[in-house]
């Protein structure tokens, strides 16, 4: 089939591994690979092999590794990553994340507009508020009721935007004949002063070619809902249902247009965590291998998932058909209605396990054509604009995706064969902005 509005993918990139805690361990895959900026450049390159849309950086500022075994799950540093990614890449987009609540406006603006010109237009911020108290202590603070923090947010977005604008666009001459270099009377201080931050500018950074960097935006909170609905144009989701991704985009939309603005400019991504094999069974094992670590206490979980007592016991065995009649997918965790579904296939719980049923996004496992129907289903339901795929393992987690994915979904019509042009904002389909829109600034 074919269809006008195609899917649109981001995919994220953290630690230099992959995915999964114990990506560092995989075969081929150097453990030395975090502090390696060559591995991440060529899996950007990879990346953009695919014509993926962006590449989006999460980022905590606390320490994220949570036993000796797993690898921290951050690069070093968003924007230095970043950096190195752009410089060895062309056309692919960027989004990093940097708090709202711990970085100062005047920081921001300054880093992110210097990359979005030195990269030729393709820079995005996903602007975070932060609630972690480790990530508090490393700035010798507290964390803020949320009222709070989120009141910041929405001064620094618009301190940080109005600094981008206050170089004007035609305030940049550079002629040698009247040694004109700049008209000052456009270079202007914006001399913002909120609850929270404030700053005077301006701000010596020209325009960049998409002008300036594209907010994104992640959280689910209603507060986050507003502040994607005033700012955002894309929001990274987490969703485990059909259903609720179309409801949480709904909600995204309907926040745009109470701000004033057309729902068709905030894009909505929910997260895929695939793990490509040539059987389902080969998927299963090498999923396995990430799974296995910490499979004596995730069987537990399953077992609360499933309102059944599982022990490690029960790990190489089918649920009992006693067990299966009784066993009920608890509403506290989104993703048991889909581990019941696959323990009534008749896997053993170890299989179950493999399924990855305890993991941040849906997550196909075997053959490319699953992982592009589960797509075809979610982009087609109007549950997203697009996904945000989180390879298991970079190395060949990339490679594969692009090689046995992106063609099925070429050649279904769902994803384009090259990108439109060369920045951020024509990849995603949204207007050319610079400074603050008038709803952003009341
Ligand atoms: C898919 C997704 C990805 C996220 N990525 C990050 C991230 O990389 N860094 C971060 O600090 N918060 C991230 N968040 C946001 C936090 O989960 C949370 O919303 C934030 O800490 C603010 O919490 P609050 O909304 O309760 O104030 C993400 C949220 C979602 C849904």
């Amino acid at each position: 089939m074919t269809n006008d509005k195609k899917m649109l993918i981001g995919m994220q990139i953290g630690n230099g591994y992959g995915g999964q805690a114990t990506a560092w361990m995989a075969p081929n895959v150097d453990p030395h690979n975090y502090t390696d900026l060559d591995a991440h450049v060529r899996y950007a390159q990879a990346a953009e092999r695919g014509k993926f849309q962006f590449l989006f950086l999460p980022d905590f500022l606390s320490q994220s590794q949570k036993s000796d075994g797993d690898a921290p799950s951050l690069t070093m540093d968003p924007f230095v990553t970043m950096t190195a990614m752009a410089r060895e890449t062309k056309k692919i987009g960027f989004a990093a994340t940097a708090s709202t609540t711990f970085y100062e406006p005047y920081n921001l603006a300054r880093i992110l507009k210097t990359l979005d010109v030195v990269s030729g237009g393709r820079i995005g911020w996903n602007a975070i508020t932060t609630s972690d108290q480790a990530s508090a202590a490393n700035y010798g603070a507290q964390i803020a009721d949320r009222e709070t923090r989120y009141a910041r947010a929405h001064e620094v977005i618009q301190v940080v935007q109005a600094l981008w604008g206050s170089w004007q666009k035609d305030a940049w001459i550079a002629d040698k004949e009247t040694g004109i270099f700049a008209d000052l009377s456009k270079i202007q201080p914006i001399n913002l002063q909120g609850q929270y931050v404030a700053s005077r500018g301006p701000l010596e950074i020209p325009q960049s070619k998409q002008g300036q960097p594209v907010i994104f935006q992640a959280g689910g909170s209603p507060h986050s809902l507003a502040l994607s609905g005033r700012f955002a144009s894309a929001v990274i989701g987490a969703t485990f249902t059909i259903e609720d991704s179309i409801r949480q985009r709904n909600g995204i939309r309907r926040a745009a247009e109470q701000f004033g603005r057309n729902p068709d400019d905030i894009k909505f991504f929910a997260g895929i965590m695939p793990t490509i094999a040539p059987t389902v069974r080969e998927g299963l094992d090498r999923r396995g291998r990430f799974v296995e670590p910490s499979i004596r206490q995730r069987v537990g979980y399953l077992g609360m998932m499933l309102g059944l007592s599982l022990t490690p016991a029960d790990l190489d065995h089918p649920l009992t058909a006693r067990q299966l009649a009784s066993a009920r997918a608890t509403y506290e965790d989104p993703r048991s209605e889909k581990a019941l579904e696959i323990a009534r296939e008749g896997w053993s719980v170890r299989d179950i396990l493999y399924h990855a049923v305890i993991d941040y996004h849906p997550s196909p496992i075997g053959p490319a054509h699953l992982t592009a129907d589960h797509m075809q289903e979610w982009f087609e339901a109007g549950a997203c604009d697009g996904f945000w795929f989180t390879p298991d393992v970079y190395e060949d987690g990339i490679d594969t995706f692009v090689d046995e994915v992106v063609p099925l979904l070429q050649q279904r019509g769902l994803f384009h064969c090259d990108y439109e042009g060369d920045t951020l904002r024509d990849h995603l389909g949204i207007e050319y902005q610079y400074g603050l829109r008038e709803e952003e600034s009341a």
